[in-house]
Order: structure tokens, then sequence, then C-alpha cells
């Protein structure tokens, strides 16, 4: 065949990946990915201001780079994105090093050492390659003259990468030297660590965090949790685990506590960067970095879901794996997923049963927020997260248990083992999906009371009254804030009335 070759002149090339459409934030972002799939404990940011001369660097102790692996790193394409991945790692197109990095500065210097090896350094230099006389694609084997010093905390990891921007005139576009250039360079820091924080707060979480960034060589960034899990407030649906083609889909809602339930500071903490009616709708997160934070993913039936107010309390989490990118139409910014087809019915249901739970919170105050709450309520159930999970436990000291206890002190261990299997074997999914389907939360709000329960009053006043010894008044008091007779004051009233002189 006749051939004429035609490789893309470096120069345009590279002005033109510079357009790909990332900020700041986000091609930071994708640095720390490529920090993350080097198995990385720690990420250092440092942003040093100096006018036109700012520079910023991000240092990893991840397991870093011999000479060939680095000049494959800084190669364009130099990965394809056909090539299989490992699980954890969150690159894609073997793009985002130099797009992230071109996008913000004119000097990529990347320094790299493995665990006993010496370091390697290459340097991409735009200003130099685009010199009609070069104009090819020609990978500088030296850090700039006299930013040496800039590399140097590569020493103090024992592995690991540096990654330096230097010529950051995205950056500084606009700045100068004075004191409101400085002030606007700080907002960015600013931004950079809300973004951070957010997209990779599950690996930044927890007691003994997956990943530790370090911001100016002080503080650590910590993670801002979308679904506020620690409050008990949150309701959270069971973890599901749905199979598709590309692996599991690991898909969870949350709606989120009314503003009563929470302090001023963690309302506004909660409604993210954007606000909370921006902040409604789907996370989803690759390998457990979050591409898209709220939206409704275009889902909605019968008309799209727009976010709205109602439904501000509203969010679910989603997680697929990195072999579902295809699926999933992941972009080369890692700023867009787009649900598959054959996901998009089971994402809607679960949207539209969290909406409907979100919308009534939102304007109930609080699922039980038809009733005053009862001071010192025993609960027959008590609930538990343990690791994003809800665990549900029987009151062991709940009036129903201790009196069968005490009736049957022969049989304490059965009935302990009876307890532990209904506990495990709750049906909390089905119980969920129900509920929301079928719109009131049954029991709880009900005025009238579900039938045998005034029997079950009389005989665990009876219970309260007799061996426990306490007054017919406190009895009556302490099955008036149990759970669930608290509900049904006038019931319970009905069915003590005239009980008294029988017990005393
Ligand atoms: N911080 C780093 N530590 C170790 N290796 C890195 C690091 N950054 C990049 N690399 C290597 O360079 C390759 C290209 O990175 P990148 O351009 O971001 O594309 P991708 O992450 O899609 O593979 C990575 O696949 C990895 O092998
Ligand atoms: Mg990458």
């Amino acid at each position: 065949v006749g051939y004429g070759l035609a490789s893309p002149p470096a120069h345009a090339m590279i002005e033109s990946l510079r357009g790909v459409g990332y900020s700041i934030e986000t091609a930071i972002a994708d640095l720390i990915d490529n920090s993350i799939a080097a198995a990385a404990r720690n990420v250092w940011l440092k942003f040093e201001f100096d006018g036109p001369d700012s520079w910023i660097s991000i240092l990893d102790d991840g397991r870093g780079m011999d000479e060939r692996d680095l000049r494959s790193a800084m190669t364009v394409g130099g990965r394809s994105p056909l090539d299989v991945r490992d699980p954890g790692d969150l690159g894609r197109f073997g793009m985002g090093l130099k797009t992230a990095s071109f996008s913000q500065c004119r000097n990529l210097t990347v320094a790299s050492r493995k665990s006993g090896g010496t370091r390697v350094t290459r340097r991409w230099d735009l200003d130099y390659i685009a010199r009609p006389e070069i104009n090819e694609w020609r990978l500088l084997t030296e850090p700039r003259a006299g930013s040496e010093t800039r590399l140097s905390d590569l020493d103090d990891v024992a592995a690991g990468t540096m990654v330096l921007w230097e010529q950051i005139d995205r950056v500084t576009a606009g700045l100068s030297s004075d004191r409101r250039s400085r002030d606007a360079f700080l907002a960015l820091v600013t931004r950079v660590e809300r973004h951070v924080s957010m997209v990779f707060h599950r690996f930044l979480e927890g007691p003994s965090p997956r990943l530790k960034v370090h911001l100016n060589g002080s503080a650590r960034i910590r993670g801002w949790d979308p679904f506020l899990t620690s409050s008990p407030a949150t309701d959270i649906s069971p973890l599901e685990r749905i199979p598709s083609s590309g692996g599991i889909v690991e898909l969870q809602g949350f709606v989120l506590p009314h503003r009563d339930q929470l302090s001023e500071e963690a309302y506004r903490d909660a409604g993210g960067r954007d606000g909370w009616t921006s902040q409604q709708g789907f996370y989803v997160y690759r390998n457990d970095r979050m591409l898209v934070a709220g939206g409704w993913l275009g889902l909605g039936e019968p008309r799209v879901w727009t976010r709205e107010e109602p439904f501000k309390l509203a969010r679910l989490a989603v997680n697929f794996p990195n072999t579902a990118d295809a699926d999933w139409e992941v972009d080369i910014r890692k700023s867009v997923a787009r649900p598959p087809r054959t996901l998009r019915p089971r994402l809607t249901a679960l949207a539209d049963a969290v909406r409907t739970e979100a919308r009534k919170v939102f304007a109930h105050r609080g699922s039980y927020g038809r009733r005053a709450p009862v001071a010192d309520l025993t609960p027959a159930w008590t609930q538990t997260h343990v690791g994003g999970r809800s665990c549900y436990r029987v009151n062991r000291a709940h009036p129903a248990v201790t009196a069968l206890a005490s009736g049957l002190p022969n049989e304490a261990a059965a009935m302990e083992n009876l307890l532990r299997v209904i506990e495990e074997t709750v049906p909390v999914q089905r119980i969920w999906l129900d509920t929301v389907e079928q719109g009131e939360v049954q029991g709880a709000v009900a005025d009238e009371p579900p039938p045998g329960l005034e029997a079950i009053a009389v005989a665990l006043y009876r219970h309260l009254a007799g061996p426990t010894g306490l007054t017919p008044a406190l009895a009556r008091a302490r099955l008036l804030s149990t759970d669930p007779f608290q509900n049904y004051p006038a019931a319970v009233e009905r069915a003590l009335a005239g009980l008294d002189e029988e017990i005393t």
C-alpha cells in the first residue's frame, strides 16, 4: 500500500492537549490518582507563590519509576486505554499525567526513584518544543536550571515520585506579585483542598486512612463525606451489589437528616461546595474515587429529574470497578460517567425511593415528625452504623424482653439465640423498599394501634408493676415511653383503665 507519514507536529499537538478542559483541582486530582495507583500512602502538595514564577509540586511515596517506566509515563498515550489494568488502578487513557499537567503549566518535570534505585528525571518544556527549529517530542533529561532544590523532597522518601509544575501560566494568568494576587493564589489552594477532600473522601476517611494528603507541609486534608454516615439521623439503605457485564456495581441510598437535627456548622459543611440543592443526587465512584458529585444522571420517570429543593436530602452512592469503564463512558478528565442502559431501571427505582423518603423528611422534619419525640424513649430496636452498614439489635432492656427473661430464667440462652437469629436475618432491604413504596412508615405514624397491642400493653404493665416493682404511676409512665406504645397513648390509657386496683 502507498502511504506517507502524517505524525502530528509536536508543538501544535501539545497546544491542543492543553485545551482538554481541566481545572487546577481536577488536574491535581488526576495526579493523585496516579499516586494511589502506585500504592502511595502519602501525598504532599506544595503550592509556592512567587508571582509569575509560582510553582506547584506533588510528591508521593508510591513505588516510583525507573528510567524506562518514566520515559513511558511521560509519553503521550504511553498506555493504551485497551490495556488491562490492576484492580486498584485509577488511570484510564495513558494521558492524565501529561494532559493534566500541560493544562496548567509549560514546564513539567517528573523525578522518580524506586526503592534502592537512583533518581531519574524527565522534563517537557513547551517553550523549547515550540521553537521552530525543534518542533518534535524532545523529552529533556535534566530539571530546569536552578530548579534542582525544588525536587529535593524526593530524597526524604524511600521510593516515590515528584511531579513539578513550573511556569504555571494558566494558574497565574492575570496575577502579579502583589498582595491581591497572593490571595487569589491562596483561594485556588483552598479550591484544590475542597476538591481533594471530596473526590478522595473514601481514601482519606477513618482512623487509619488508605491515603494521607498533606498540604503545604502542615495540615492533612480531611475527607468530606457526602452522606453524613456518622450521623445517626442519616437513613441508609442496605448496600446492593449488582452484577453487571463490567463487574460488580455497588449501590446505596441515603436520606440525610433534616436541618433541625444538625448543628449549624454540620449543616453548612454537608451542603458541600455547591450547596444542598446542587449536591443532591448520585455520587458516582470508580474504584472508590468520586467522578460525579450530585445530579440525577439523566434518570427520572416520566420526566427527567432535575435538582429541586424538596429532594435536597436525597443522595446516592454508586461505585463501579475500572473493568466497567467502557460501560460507563468515562472520559479523559474522569469527570463524566453515564450509567449503562442495563442498570438504569434499578438506579431509577432506588433513586425514586430515596427521593420520596427525602421529600418526607424535608417536609415533616424527620420521619417521625408528626409526634413530638418522647424523652427517654426505651426503643425496641437499636441501630448502629458499622463501616457504613447498619446493624439492628433488639434492645435487651425492653420490658418485653425482660418480662420473658424473668418468666423463663432457665431459657436465657435459648432466648438469646432466638434474638440473635432475628437480628441477623432482618430483611432490611425488603423492608426498606416496601416502606418507601407504600409511602407511610407503618405503625410509627398510624393513628390506630395494630391489633392486639392493647393486650400486650396490659401484659407488660403487669410485669413492670409486678415483678419489677414499679408503682402503678411509674409503670404507666414507663410504658408510655416504651416503643411502640409511645405512639398510641390513648389506646394504652384505655387498656390500663381500671387495672390499678387489681394490681395493688
Ligand atoms: N506518581 C506515579 N508513580 C508511579 N508511576 C506513575 C506515577 N504517575 C504516573 N505513573 C506511570 O505513568 C503512567 C501514565 O500515567 P498517566 O499519563 O496519568 O496515564 P494513566 O494513569 O491513564 O495510565 C501510569 O500508568 C504509571 O505507570
Ligand atoms: Mg493517570
